[in-house]
């Protein structure tokens, strides 16, 4: 049966990265770069995908899981061994097998289906994806002809100094004939500057045994990008962050100056939601329409319904209920559910919470492993004391309570709906409906005794 595979080369350590990370996990927008490449290709319809792995094997495996099948490559020993290394899994099949490298991550599924159109349309036995360079320095060159066709593929380290003036540079990506690929894979040597199984080397080969090589120039160089080092990496996040920003721009949200905006990958933002400048979006979090995020904002992971006003403020692993709103300098720290039209000032740290509809905690205030009821009004610098040095506590505050300012309420404990904690009050007691408690030291006013003190001020 005709197959269409792919592989992906992910076993090299990224010595240039200097990094204890293996470099194809090295995040661009808060996916791995290997996960965008099996993303990317994914989306291409394949019927069968392979990772090489070889240093991080394990991190890789776990981070791709089984949306792949793995080979292991025991020693680097470059880039065609590494392809060689999936002929027990592929080896028998008949079809096209696309290969390209986990450090390019900017490749869209798009570029990688004109590269199969061409490939077909071409009748090739193998083509490879070109691009213009700007600055060509360490990528392999495409030598061509007089008439312009493809003849090899040179790396930097063993070209000659005309062919190091070529700009038209190898991207790393490949569709091959899959048994014409294996053949030639046997035929290669490692008799090069860097003593290595060079993928590239399969060109020339193929090329004399008369089989029709092509190449397909692709228009932009920024997608075919391969990050080497942390410059690269930079450069690389900061091309797909552009993608990122005008995708949301196009559907409706307001970026107010794109250039500094992070949103990663899989961030959702509805339409007309406004997000001002230095703000991050990470990871899973989903924004929905009419939101005001304002500037310097962090949300990691966390689901904001509609109409939800965020100012200078720091949410992780929560969520929002429409028309709430937090801010500024306030922190929602992971399980926090923020009911509907709940307003959090600032100063407040939540966590672990549950925070009921139409409540207000408007200023310098903790809460943790609480149940709050609605409509309750929290004063100022309240905390909820849910930890005693060993074991947290929860305490639950039902519908309409009143906790009067600079209150701690001692976990584990029950404060009934309807009830009034008066202001200053540490409490330790249950609190029933329509009560009111008050636990503090009773004023006492001593008459006259300002004129005995030490310190009097000008009458
Ligand atoms: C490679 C190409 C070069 C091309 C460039 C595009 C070769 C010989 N050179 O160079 O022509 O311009 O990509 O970005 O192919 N890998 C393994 N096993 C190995 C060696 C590498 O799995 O033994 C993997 C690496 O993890 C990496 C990929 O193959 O994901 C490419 O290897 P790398 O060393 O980055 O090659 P380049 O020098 O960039
Ligand atoms: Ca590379």
């Amino acid at each position: 049966m005709s197959t269409r595979n792919t592989i992906i080369l992910a076993a090299g350590k990224g010595t240039r990265m200097k990094s204890k990370l293996y470099k194809v996990l090295h995040q661009v927008c808060g996916l791995p770069m290997v996960e965008h490449v099996l993303t990317e290709v994914e989306k291409t319809g394949m019927d069968k995908i392979v990772t090489v792995v070889g240093f991080g094997a394990d991190d890789v495996r776990n981070t791709l899981g089984d949306r792949s099948e793995y080979v292991l490559q025991d020693k680097q020993l470059g880039t065609g061994h590494a392809v060689l290394q999936t002929e027990k899994l592929l080896g028998n099949t008949t079809g096209t097998t696309l290969v390209i490298s986990g450090d390019t991550p900017l490749f869209t599924a798009e570029t990688l289906q004109n590269l199969f159109d061409y490939h077909d349309a071409k009748k090739a036995v193998a083509t490879v994806l070109t691009s213009i360079a700007p600055d060509p320095t360490g990528y392999g060159r495409i030598v061509r002809n007089k008439l312009g066709i493809v003849e090899k593929i040179v790396e930097q380290k063993d070209a000659t100094e005309a062919e190091q003036e070529i700009d038209e540079i190898n991207t790393g990506v490949y569709v091959f004939d899959n048994q014409a690929l294996f053949k030639a894979l046997h035929e290669t040597t490692n008799d090069n500057a860097q003593g290595e199984y060079y993928l590239t080397d399969v060109i020339e080969i193929l090329k004399g045994q008369k089989a029709t090589v092509a190449a397909y120039q692709m228009a932009d160089f920024d997608e075919s990008m391969g990050v080497n080092d942390r410059v690269a990496l930079a450069k690389a996040n900061k091309i797909m962050q552009r993608r990122i920003n005008e995708k949301h721009m196009r559907n409706g949200v307001t970026l107010i100056n794109p250039e500094d905006t992070y949103i990663d990958i899989n961030v959702k933002v509805g339409a007309d939601t406004i997000v001002e400048p230095g703000v991050l979006l990470k990871g899973n979090t989903v924004i929905g329409e009419d939101c005001f995020i304002g500037a310097h904002s962090e949300i990691h992971d966390s689901i904001l319904h509609d109409r939800v006003k965020v100012t200078s403020s720091f949410i992780e692993g929560s969520e929002m209920a429409d028309d709430s709103n937090i801010g500024p300098m306030s922190h929602l720290r992971p399980e926090s559910q923020i009911g509907k039209k709940v307003h959090l000032g600032n100063f407040v740290e939540v966590k672990k919470s549950h925070i009921g509809d139409g409540t207000k905690v408007g200023h310098l205030t903790y809460v943790g492993n609480a149940e709050l009821g609605k409509n309750i009004n929290v004063g100022c610098g309240v905390v909820f004391v849910n930890y005693d040095g060993a074991h947290k506590s929860t305490t639950t505050v039902g519908d309409d309570a009143f906790i009067g300012s600079n209150s701690n309420l001692i976990a584990p404990l029950e404060v009934a709906d309807h009830s009034f904690i008066a202001a200053g009050s540490t409490i330790t007691d249950k609190i029933a409906k329509y009560d009111m408690a008050i636990a503090r030291a009773r004023q006492t006013n001593k008459p006259n005794y300002y004129q005995k003190l030490p310190y009097r001020g000008e009458e």
